[in-house]
Parts: structure tokens; C-alpha cells; sequence
């Protein structure tokens, strides 16, 4: 059997990273996707990991733009080949009180978190059928599970994933297509490691294990999610939290 191809959204950002790295130790091919003001760093990325023997690749895309999406995918198909496994991972907040919120500020942050996935989940899903398999796994947030001060725009569009989840597990699930959420709470990214030590303190001491997650410990999961061995998971929402939510 050829090598499946796994497209990794916000591939280069904390957690993407560390997914592209298990879904390559994995034996997938691996495309991670980036957009435009991470040019630099992508190339970098890519360099790094290909004189590490891996076998990935990047593609430049706005995962919140259709079009963009279409450009992306096409460009994929043609110089890589068909996608079989989809990580929607990029995401953005942009946090504020309702009260304050700018339209724009919404608009961002459901187009980055949640339309992305309608956008990308578009341009594989067809192939993914004619393979009859195919994985889809959708970065969600405890957030979207709880609600969180400050995140009305990130909360319901992270919330919306999982309802997206559900509708489309149950459209495909009998053509060997699986599709689930991982909602994590809070981990050690960039993202988190920049809020200062003594607020991340204050959080830390809300989670029952006692510290942040790792990249690494999601990217474990996904690597099950998108195995064979997980064929009879679909539909669910995967909490990797330590505890901070658990209903
Ligand atoms: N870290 C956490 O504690 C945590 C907890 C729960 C859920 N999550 C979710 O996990 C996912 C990954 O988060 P992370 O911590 O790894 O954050 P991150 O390091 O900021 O990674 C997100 C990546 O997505 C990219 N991106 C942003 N807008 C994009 C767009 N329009 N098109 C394509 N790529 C875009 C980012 O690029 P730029 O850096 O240029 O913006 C970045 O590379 C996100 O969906 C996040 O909401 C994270």
C-alpha cells in the first residue's frame, strides 16, 4: 500500500509541530500547511525536517479563505497526491468581553477557527469517499466545552467544530471515514508559555494533575485517532484536559 498523506492545518504553529512529527514517525506523508507571513519560518521547518529523513511537505494557504483553500488542496493533489487524513488545526483567539468585542474580532476568530474547517474539510472529503477511508480530526478546546470570561467568539466557534464532528461522522461513517474532536485544555505552546508566570501559575493550580500538556501528549491521540486500530471511534470529543473538565 502507498504511503497515506496527512494534511496538518496550522502545521508549523506549537501543537501542529508536534503532529506533523508523530504522523511522520507514523509513516504518513506529511503536509503542513502555513500561511503567507510564516514563509520564513516554514521554509525552516521544512529544511530542518528533511535533513531529518522525514518526508513531509508544506503548502502555503489561508485556511479561512475558500478560495485559498481550493488553490491549496488542488496544488497538493497534484505534486503530492490525494489527501487521506485531515488535521484542522490551525486556530487564532482574539479575546475580549463581549461588551467590548469588535465585529471583526468575531469575524476572525469563526472564520480562522471554525469556517477553516468547511473550507478545507471540502477539498479532501471527495477522495476520501472514493478510498472508502479516511480520517478527519478537528483541534477543538475545553474551552468550547465550558465557555471561558473573555472567549464568547473562540468558545462558540470551538463548540461549533464539535457539532460539525457529529453531522459529518454520522454522513460517512459508513464509508470508513472517521471524524472527531480533541478538545485539550491547557498546553505548554508558545501561546501559553507567553502568559505571564504568574497568571499561568493561577491556571496551572485550577488543573488537578498539577501542570500544562505537552504538544506531544496531543499528538499521541491523534496518532490513534487516525489509526486503524481507532476505526470504531467516530463522532466523539476527545477531553486531554488533566483534568481541568471533566462532565
Ligand atoms: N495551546 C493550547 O493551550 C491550546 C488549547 C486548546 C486548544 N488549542 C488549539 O490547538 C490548535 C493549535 O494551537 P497552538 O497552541 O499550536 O497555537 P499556534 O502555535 O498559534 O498554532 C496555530 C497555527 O495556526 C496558524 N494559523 C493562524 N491562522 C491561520 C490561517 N488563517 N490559515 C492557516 N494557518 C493559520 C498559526 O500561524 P500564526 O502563528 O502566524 O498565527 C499557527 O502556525 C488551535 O486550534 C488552538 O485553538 C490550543
Amino acid at each position: 500500500m502507498s504511503k497515506r498523506i496527512a494534511l496538518v492545518t496550522g502545521g508549523i504553529g506549537g501543537i501542529g509541530s508536534s503532529i506533523c512529527k508523530q504522523l511522520s514517525a507514523d509513516g504518513f506523508t506529511v503536509v503542513a500547511n502555513y500561511i503567507a507571513p510564516e514563509e520564513a519560518k516554514a521554509q525552516a521547518w521544512l529544511a530542518a525536517e528533511r535533513a531529518a529523513g522525514k518526508d513531509v511537505h508544506i503548502a502555503l494557504g489561508d485556511v479561512s479563505n475558500f478560495e485559498s483553500c481550493v488553490a491549496m488542496v488542488a496544488k497538493i493533489k497534484a505534486e503530492v497526491g490525494p489527501v487521506s487524513v485531515l488535521i484542522n488545526n490551525a486556530g487564532i483567539t482574539k479575546d475580549g468581553m463581549f461588551k467590548k468585542m469588535s465585529l471583526d474580532n468575531w469575524s476572525n476568530v469563526i472564520n480562522v477557527n471554525l469556517n477553516s474547517v468547511f473550507n478545507v474539510t471540502k477539498q479532501v472529503v471527495d477522495d476520501m469517499l472514493a478510498a472508502g477511508w479516511g480520517r478527519i480530526v478537528n483541534m477543538s478546546s475545553v474551552n468550547g466545552q465550558k465557555g471561558q470570561f473573555g472567549q464568547a467568539n473562540y468558545a462558540a466557534a470551538k463548540a461549533g467544530m464539535h457539532g460539525f464532528t457529529k453531522s459529518l461522522a454520522q454522513e460517512t461513517a459508513s464509508k470508513g471515514i472517521t471524524v472527531n474532536t480533541i478538545s485539550p485544555g491547557y498546553i505548554g505552546t508558545e501561546m501559553v508559555m507567553a502568559i505571564k508566570q504568574e497568571v499561568r501559575d493561577q491556571i496551572i493550580a485550577t488543573i488537578p494533575v498539577g501542570r500544562l500538556g505537552k504538544p506531544e501528549e496531543i499528538a499521541k491521540l491523534v496518532s490513534y485517532l487516525v489509526s486503524d486500530d481507532a476505526s470504531f471511534i467516530t463522532g466523539s470529543n476527545v477531553s486531554i484536559n488533566g483534568g481541568l473538565h471533566m462532565f
